[in-house]
């Protein structure tokens, strides 16, 4: 039987990496023991703390229940106390604080909040693909805006502000840059925030690569008058190894949680309360923490720049976040065409730029989710295939 699709789902493909995992495990049932280094997943643990917190209040009898639609008190005023701590954002536990069930499902929850046919959104090209497909979700039209190196991946706001605006009401904007490891400077972000309320655009700040490899973790909400026209989500996923777990946070004014809260208490009910205390327990940890991660980190990007020399890519060692963005060389037609040979040669898998958009298309990405005696071997097959082509 065939059943005619909703509008809003028949330009929305399954995503990427759903597809591709598909086809790497295809390959490794044939024997093949594809290396991934695509997904931004982190591999190591979170603290035993954060372990140990889980298991405490799930051997409770009494913590298994439904949950407030808000999360409770402890997990908000935990996010309340590491903004204030880490980025000098003094917040409401109350007031400013949704806790999501990770930060992807927040930019849906965004999307369907404020956006319907008609409306437009801007989003970054390149950038993280749920932004556009939560805006096609939603109904309204997205607009891509360019990020080049050259402007080191910040948008043009003067170029924007020249083009058409008409009906623009919402923007997605992401620093640390994904895919491209760019950070943003204060400057920027006080100018961005400018240019929303000059033209009355709702800013969306997604920042979940804040703590890696970052010495200065940023929030855009640092900057004069933010709370107004911005919201941002923020997430456990990868400064806290817990991306399996579903714990992020959205924080804005009080109207806009009511208003987004109205359309996420119909999709959820609640987040388990031992996820949520071991969720409070990993945002209280010191700053040791985030250091001994990035000393993991740190060490396997060096052997990632060894595999990008090898392949005769060039990239920009300022860079922060869980990746590295590298340029692929000019005997390549793409980011494509060099993941497909790697894939095929060397049965290393490497994301081509372009799945973020064609601004990313002479790229590829190579995650940091891998160990070092992982890489090692990357780094091996990859000099073998090289030499013996
Ligand atoms: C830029 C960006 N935003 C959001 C997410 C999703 O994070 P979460 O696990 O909190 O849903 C990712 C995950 O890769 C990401 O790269």
């Amino acid at each position: 039987m065939q059943i005619e699709l909703a509008k809003r789902i028949q330009h929305t493909e399954e995503y990427y990496f759903s597809r591709k995992l598909r086809e790497i495990d295809a390959l490794n049932q044939t024997g093949a023991k594809v290396i991934n280094l695509g997904i931004g997943s982190p591999d190591l643990p979170p603290h035993p703390s954060v372990v140990e917190t889980l298991h405490q209040y799930a051997a409770m009898p009494t913590t298994h229940g439904y949950q407030n639609y808000k999360g409770i008190h402890p997990l908000r005023k935990a996010i309340a106390d590491w903004y204030h701590r880490y980025y000098g954002v003094s917040i409401h536990a109350d007031r400013n604080v949704l806790p999501l069930i990770g930060s992807k499902e927040g930019i849906v929850h965004v999307c369907m909040t404020y956006l319907a046919e008609g409306d437009k959104a801007l989003f970054p090209n390149p950038g993280y693909p749920a932004y556009a497909s939560a805006v096609r979700l939603s109904g309204a039209t997205g607009v891509p805006y360019k990020l080049a190196s050259q402007r080191n991946w910040l948008p043009d706001l003067d170029a924007l502000t020249k083009g058409d605006l008409s009906g623009v009401k919402l923007m997605w904007l992401n620093y640390p840059h994904m895919p491209t490891g760019a950070a943003a400077t204060t400057t920027f972000f006080n100018e961005v925030v400018a240019f929303a309320k000059q033209h009355r655009i709702l800013l969306c700040h997604d920042n979940p690569y804040s703590f890696i490899l970052n010495n200065q973790p940023q929030s855009l909400l640092a900057a004069d008058g933010a709370l107004d026209v911005a919201i941002e989500l923020n997430s456990l996923s990868k400064s806290s190894n817990m991306a399996g777990w579903r714990v992020g946070t959205l924080i804005g004014a009080e109207e806009r949680i009511n208003e987004i809260i109205r359309f996420k208490s119909n999709m959820d009910s609640g987040m388990f309360l031992p996820v949520q205390m071991a969720a409070a327990k990993a945002l209280s940890l010191d700053p040791e923490w985030y250091q001994e991660l990035n000393k993991t980190y740190s060490r396997r990007r060096e052997k990632v720049y060894q595999l990008l020399d090898a392949l005769a890519c060039t990239y920009d060692k300022q860079q922060v976040g869980l990746f590295v963005w590298a340029k692929v060389p000019a005997s390549q037609a793409d980011g494509y065409a060099l993941s497909d040979e790697i894939l095929r040669q060397s049965r290393v898998f490497i994301t081509p730029g372009g799945i973020f958009g064609d601004g990313g298309n002479a790229y590829i990405r190579v995650s940091l989710c891998a160990t070092e005696a992982v890489l090692d071997e990357a780094l091996d097959r990859i000099a073998n295939a090289v030499i013996t082509q």
